[in-house]
């Protein structure tokens, strides 16, 4: 229930795509969040204002002239409400009143009225929304700071192929709750890598070795970074989650292709955190043919590159320089010397024994331990939580 306590006002708009904005409301609710829909006339057409009215659980607002149900004037009242004015799906037409100062309806009216944050998913036909007045309207609401959610690619309503997709109902849902949990751009201007998951070290054309990783908690620091408003370059290796939109994404596959691709990009960071579960070892040799079953077989292994200590040798005391440690015992003793032999700021230690602190959950119990000694243990937190902590020791 992380909304709880918050009100999200939905301006529901006429197009195709207005019935997963049922599924918007009900995710929301889901979190905790009030809702209030308002709905234009197009919009009525879709979809009853009956069916947002029983699934947000509140009146729905359409009119400027119908009688009030209680003493308020609707918009306004709307306008005052909201932590947040969501307009899904958004219309050329309403991109464009909004953009041009136009309030003649419910929905742009309250958008006129509001000081709460106005984030608007378009969708429409794929000419509509390359159409050069369409980008102007966003730019200039861009430049006003109105967030949007970017549409998808896809085959539209119309039956062509292209640009103008709603957005997932899960992407629009998590660009809501982000906005309302992080208003503050703290890390406007920083530049961030962030290395995820774990490396594959390949022995055929059919095997790897690999570890446990699941990236979660790599993922959940780029995500939470981005929020801040830093910019994230995300160098992962292979995982089952979906980069976060506005990162710059680069997919490796060994720990050679990670150590090439941070080396690529540190220079431009102000920030290195390397959250990756990197191979030590890589097998010797790779063969080229599937290796065939006979008997016991001896894997002989060699030492890839130390991608961490490459950067406290070249960036330490330049860049802010942030490491995990994943032990099972003498987790401080063998973090504070991580820190030191890799030259780093702060080491976010953690032993994977703990119930809540292992592969692939959505909580860790870490240690944070900076290059003064400092500890600082945090108690069972989501790996979010986690993330923010550390983002937070970043000036
Ligand atoms: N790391 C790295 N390159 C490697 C190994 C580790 O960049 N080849 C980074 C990890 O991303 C992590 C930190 O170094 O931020 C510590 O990783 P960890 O696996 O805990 O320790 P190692 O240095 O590999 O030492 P050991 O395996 O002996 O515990």
């Amino acid at each position: 229930m992380v909304l709880k306590g918050k009100t999200v006002v939905l301006g529901v708009t006429g197009g195709i795509a207005v019935y997963k904005a049922l599924d918007v409301v009900s995710g929301l609710k889901k979190l905790g969040a009030d809702v209030k829909v308002m709905m234009t006339k197009s919009a009525t057409e879709f979809v009853s204002p009956i069916t947002f009215q029983a699934i947000s659980q509140n009146p729905v607002a359409v009119s400027m002239f119908e009688e009030p149900k209680a003493w308020e004037i609707q918009h306004i009242s709307l306008a005052k409400a909201a932590d947040i004015i969501a307009i899904i799906p958004a219309t050329a037409n309403i991109i464009g009143k909004i953009a041009n100062g136009i309030a003649d309806d419910m929905v742009s009216t309250t958008v006129m009225a509001t000081t709460a944050p106005v984030i608007i998913a378009p969708a429409m036909n794929t000419n509509m929304y390359k159409n050069p007045i369409l980008c102007r309207n966003i730019k200039t609401l861009k430049d006003l700071d109105y967030l949007f959610i970017n549409p998808d690619c896809g085959r539209l309503a119309c039956g062509d192929t292209g640009e103008g997709k709603l957005a997932s109902v899960d992407t629009i849902i998590d660009e809501i709750r982000n906005a309302l949990l992080y208003p503050v751009k703290d890390l406007k201007g920083k530049k961030i890598l962030v290395t995820a998951g774990p490396t594959q070290e390949a022995f055929d054309p059919v095997r790897y070795i690999t570890n446990h990783s699941s990236g979660k908690m790599g993922y959940a620091i780029a995500k939470a970074a981005l929020c801040r408003g830093a910019e994230v370059i995300l160098v992962s290796g292979k995982t089952n989650i979906l980069p976060p939109p506005n990162a710059n994404f680069i997919s490796v596959t060994s720990a050679r292709d990670m150590y090439d691709a941070v080396m690529e990009n540190a220079e431009s960071c102000d920030v290195i955190i390397k959250a990756a579960a990197v191979a030590d070892y890589r097998p010797e040799t790779i063969s080229d043919e599937k290796i065939k079953k006979n008997g016991n077989m001896t894997l002989s292994l060699t030492s890839n590159p130390d991608i961490l200590k490459s950067l406290g040798e070249k960036f330490g005391g330049r860049k802010t320089l942030i490491g995990f440690c994943m032990e099972t015992q003498d987790l401080i003793e063998n973090a504070t010397h991580k820190l030191k032999s890799k030259n780093l700021d702060f080491i976010v230690a953690n032993n994977i024994k703990n119930e809540g602190a292992g592969f692939g959950v959505d909580t860790n119990i870490v240690t944070i331990i900076d290059k003064n000694g400092e500890k600082n243990t945090l108690p069972l937190s989501s790996k979010e939580d986690v993330a923010n902590k550390i983002l937070d020791r970043i000036k």
